[in-house]
């Protein structure tokens, strides 16, 4: 809801379920941020507002005052909704131009508001949406003193997510042609600075790396320079309280609706203020914006909880799920699938996938999809991207063929696809070498072998979107796919003239966004699955595309622990992609159980990704059983609501299903100990007056996981390995340790259930929990009808 409390200076109070956004008109004429945090009572009268108003007699010695009117004002001290360099606020800017004359000082002031029902949609960006147009929307207005320049602010209230979003657009309505070197998309300022900055930040197989950035003075900045929105550092961050725990105290989630360069500051003030600003990264950005020209920054989403980190993801999760991802499949089951990429990489045939597909077929996978190299000359990655065309030799019967055959086994079928690249051995860029992001007659820079289609130029876009229609639409294609695996270099358009290179990687991912926007309206039944060298451009922006993205190509399962964690900061379930593939892993080597990686890539869209025709029989079976246990919670594991528990040497995830009738536990250690203590596993979400039914699964082991202990029991002594090892394993299973218990909810959650002793140098009974090296336990609740 929001509410104008009308006056000389009228106050502005957006209220969301649980949070509360106030500012209020100073009599200089700038809007003044008074209160973002916890719902607070405003009544209808303008002197509810009054406690929250700064009270300036004076302004801060050494600062610069605003004017001889308003002497007392420094707008380096104010907490403001617009700022810009020039009269005073050195802090973070939310715009930088340059005028016709040369200057950049700013002066915008309040002009007047709108308010509206309904999320507008932007000219070429992609934003939140609201199916039932209620969101309120109000727009205030802004005019530069000096220049006449108009800048919009825009804020959304979705009330029941708790979220509001921002966005901001510049109007050119003075008297000369304006070159824009800065428009943020949120500022906000805060009265005070005991905070501290969680970022997500990474590299290739690390993605979402957690980091605490403790503010004492100066600033935080997060950014990407890559082109995209990048696994360096994810445009979400999180400003916390000091104290701030998963389940408890202050916490503020801050997102961008963008997968270009973007840029996050977390600024403390000479007098003690926090400014936080996101938006396009300024870096390398310039756009001329001709006399009634404009310019849309991007939208920018804010969230605060009082209830830990976990409330804010919530809000967030909640958010994402409703308002950022849409289409047929916002909220339907997610087919398991089979992946062909590290069962055979680049060496696939027709014969070879529908073997692969047969295998996943009756270990109940839904839907195939066949990776890279089936185009052009495709058998490594230094050729033929941009020539969309069927290898032959490989597909003798074409996408047809095979699709035909795969749907006749009884799946879906899908394909990859990476349309923004091109190699320079291709004959794409054989015919339009200008079509290629390069700097004519310079030397280039590549990434795996591949340049980047200038998708800044219309004609390429166009071009690179119908070859996309012939493609999916040659088929019976189910799902796509969208890789993109490399970051620019070189940046240059060379559509653009010389004045306008600074346009270019904004108008890159225009480009892209308008073949997305394109191929999403001709094929609305296609699931669509984003990926970047894994999780290189896992951002809102995407999500409004892709319903899911490959979170990483790092599918070993400690690893993608802390991955899938960081992502569940900002991100709910449903769109993280995650498979569970062979051991040695082939990223790290490592060997993890096969249960333990099924139990990481099931909270998430589970996939696999593993030759299952060569895999021992036991494990192919273990699959099947996995996959089938999956399908029966799978509604849950997808859109349930996501908590996190403890993390570090243990992780705790929990996830419930909307009504919370049923939830699904998991504990997952990195590497065992002996002599361990008792363990509890703590439940989150679950109704506290509710009775619940909490159970593990039967478990059977292979006595060669203990290894020469056989000889402990073994009446004849068994060398370990020998023939006599292995006939014993082959016939005798040994028992595991299984739960059962009835409890209450607050039982669940806040005691914990005492589980049975893990294993610790001696005392193996099938009343100890087997918990070796990456051991994990998934844990099921169902509530009890009394
Ligand atoms: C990078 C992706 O992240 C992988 O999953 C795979 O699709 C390869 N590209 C194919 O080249």
């Amino acid at each position: 809801m929001i509410r104008i409390i009308d006056d000389r200076y009228p106050a502005f109070v957006l209220e969301t379920e649980n949070t509360s956004y106030v500012m209020k008109l100073l009599p200089s004429g700038q809007l003044e941020h008074l209160y973002y945090g916890r719902k607070i009572h405003i009544g209808e009268s303008i002197a509810d507002v009054e406690a929250l108003v700064e009270k300036r007699a004076f302004a801060a010695v050494n600062g610069n005052i605003y004017s001889q009117d308003f002497s007392s004002v420094s707008m380096e001290d104010v907490c403001l909704e617009v700022s810009g360099y020039g009269k005073g606020d050195i802090r973070e800017p939310l715009i930088e131009l340059e005028a016709a004359d040369g200057s950049s000082t700013v002066d915008f002031a309040y002009d007047s508001y709108e308010l509206k029902k309904g999320k507008e949609a932007f000219a070429e960006l992609p934003g939140s949406y609201d199916e039932n147009d209620e969101v309120d929307h109000l727009t205030v207005v802004h005019k530069d003193k000096n220049h006449g320049y108009t800048l919009e602010l825009h804020y959304y209230v979705y009330e029941k997510c708790n979220v509001i979003t921002r966005n901001v657009r510049f109007i050119n309505t003075g008297s000369g042609p304006v070159r824009l070197n800065r428009l943020m998309s949120l500022l906000v300022d805060y009265n005070d600075s005991d905070y501290k900055v969680i970022s997500f930040q990474g590299a290739w197989g690390r993605e979402m790396s957690r980091n605490e950035t403790l503010l004492g003075g100066g600033k935080y900045v997060g950014s990407s320079a890559t082109g995209g929105s990048s696994n360096r550092n994810n445009p979400f961050f999180i400003l916390s309280d000091l104290t701030t725990t998963e389940g408890r105290g202050t916490c503020y989630g801050y997102n961008l609706i963008y997968s270009g360069n973007h840029y996050e500051a977390v600024e403390i003030s000479s007098q003690g203020k926090t400014r936080v600003v996101c938006g396009i990264n300024p870096a390398m950005f310039s756009y001329d914006i001709p006399i009634g020209a404009n310019f849309e920054a991007p939208e920018a989403v804010m969230t605060f909880s009082c209830d830990g980190y976990n409330g804010m993801s919530q809000n967030m999760h909640a958010f994402v799920r409703k308002h950022i991802v849409r289409g047929k499949w916002r909220d339907k089951d997610r087919p398991v699938l089979l992946n062909s990429w590290e069962a055979a990489y680049f060496n696939i045939s027709e014969a070879s996938l529908l073997r692969l597909a047969k295998a996943g077929r009756d270990a109940g996978i839904e839907l195939f999809v066949m990776d890279d190299g089936w185009f052009g000359k495709r058998n490594d990655d230094k050729s033929s991207l941009g020539d969309w065309n069927v290898n032959t030799k490989k597909l003798p019967n074409g996408l047809k063929g095979l699709c035909d055959k795969v749907k006749a086994i009884g799946l879906d079928f899908g394909i990859w696809v990476e349309p923004e690249m091109v190699n320079v051995d291709s004959d794409l860029y054989r015919a339009h070498p200008d079509w290629a992001m390069e700097i004519p007659g310079m030397d280039h820079s590549e990434g795996r072998n591949q340049r980047i289609l200038d998708l800044a130029n219309p004609e390429v876009v166009d071009y690179m979107t119908e070859k996309m229609t012939e493609v999916f639409s040659s088929a019976d294609i189910s799902y796509v796919k969208w890789d993109m695996n490399r970051t620019m270099s070189d940046v240059y358009s060379p559509y653009l003239d010389a004045g306008h290179q600074g346009e270019t990687a904004h108008r890159y991912i225009l480009g892209l966004y308008r073949m997305l926007r394109t191929l999403n309206d001709r094929f609305p039944n296609i699931l669509f699955e984003g990926c970047a060298s894994g999780g290189n451009r896992f951002d809102l922006g995407m999500l409004c595309y892709f319903p899911q993205i490959w979170g990483s190509d790092n599918t070993d399962a400690v690893c993608r622990l802390d991955i899938q964690n960081g992502y569940s900061y900002g991100y709910p379930l449903s769109t993280v992609s995650a498979h569970v593939s062979n051991v040695p892993n082939h990223q790290t080597l490592r060997i993890t159980p096969l249960e333990s990686r099924f139990a990481v890539a099931s909270f998430g869209i589970l996939g696999y990704e593993c030759n299952l025709c060569d895999m021992k029989k036991d494990d192919v079976e273990a699959i099947k059983a996995q996959i089938e246990l999956y399908k029966k919670h799978r509604h849950d594991m997808q859109f349930g609501n996501f908590y996190r528990g403890r993390s570090g040497e243990l992780y705790e995830w929990t996830v419930v299903g909307e009504d919370r009738t049923h939830a699904v536990g998991m504990i997952m250690q990195k590497a065992a100990k002996p002599n361990r203590p008792f363990e509890r596993y703590f439940a989150t979400g679950l109704k506290s007056d509710a009775r619940y039914h909490f159970y593990s699964l039967e478990k059977k082991y292979s006595v060669k996981n203990f290894g020469d202990l056989v000889n402990a029991v073994s009446p004849v002594h068994i060398r370990q390995d020998s023939a006599a090892h292995n006939i014993i394993a082959k016939f005798v299973k040994m028992d595991g340790e299984k739960e059962d218990c009835l409890a209450y909810g607050d039982a669940l959650m806040y005691a914990g259930v005492k589980l049975k002793q893990a294993f610790s140098s001696s005392g193996y009974s099938s009343e100890v929990r087997f918990f070796p090296d990456y051991g994990s336990r998934l844990y099921f609740m169902d509530e009890i009808e009394e």
